[in-house]
């Protein structure tokens, strides 16, 4: 894969000198050896020896909606990395950033609605379709923190079937049609 990382500097607010950064990348999709996955909202592109994995959103759905569902995955990380019964079970968080380029795909994609977070290697399955009690046990550990949405997660399990790794869960949920 090809990822440059540039650092831009924006000048939020002049007057204040309030300067945030924001990490800009490009990437490639390669099919051999594939390095990204993609599912309904997104590509998930990774980088197996830094160990990332940048999730970059399609711009296939009303802008509203993909930005909606975009920053309450972003607010689920940001709960999640940060306690301690979640932390274990969730990849590490990189954050937000821009990507300017993303080589290989022929649908459109939205540069801002992008993060970044750890590789986990491994299958990944629908927690929908995992063993009742343990996909009850987790959504409900989630929910406690106020992570309420987990229709669309998948999870690694360990040979006991137990969760070990979980992605693509969200605060709240948003719907299509509204
Ligand atoms: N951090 C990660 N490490 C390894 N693989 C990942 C990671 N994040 C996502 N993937 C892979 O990419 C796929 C798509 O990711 P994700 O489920 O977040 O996309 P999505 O577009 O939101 O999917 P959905 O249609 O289920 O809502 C996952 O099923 C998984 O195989
Ligand atoms: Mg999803």
């Amino acid at each position: 894969m090809t990822s440059t990382n540039i650092y831009i500097i924006f000048i939020s607010n002049i007057k204040n000198a309030v300067l945030t950064t924001m990490k800009v990348k490009k990437l490639e999709l390669i099919k051999y050896p594939k390095n990204y996955d993609c599912g309904a909202y997104a590509w998930v592109v990774f980088n197996k020896k830094s160990t990332t994995a940048t999730k970059v959103f399609k711009n296939n759905f009303k802008k509203e909606h993909i930005k909606n569902v975009f920053n309450s995955e972003v607010k689920a990380y940001e709960i999640a990395v940060k306690n301690e019964e979640l932390s274990c079970l969730v990849p590490a968080f990189y954050g937000k950033l821009k990507v300017t380029q993303l080589n290989g795909s022929n649908e459109n994609f939205i540069p801002e609605y992008a993060y970044e977070m750890e590789y986990i290697k491994g299958r990944f399955v629908k927690l929908a379709l995992i063993n009742s009690e343990e996909r009850v046990r987790i959504t409900k550990l989630f929910s406690k923190y106020g992570i309420n949405y987990m229709v669309d997660a998948s999870v690694l399990l360990n040979d006991l079937n137990k969760v070990i790794k979980i992605i693509d869960f969200s605060k709240t949920e948003h719907e299509l049609w509204a």
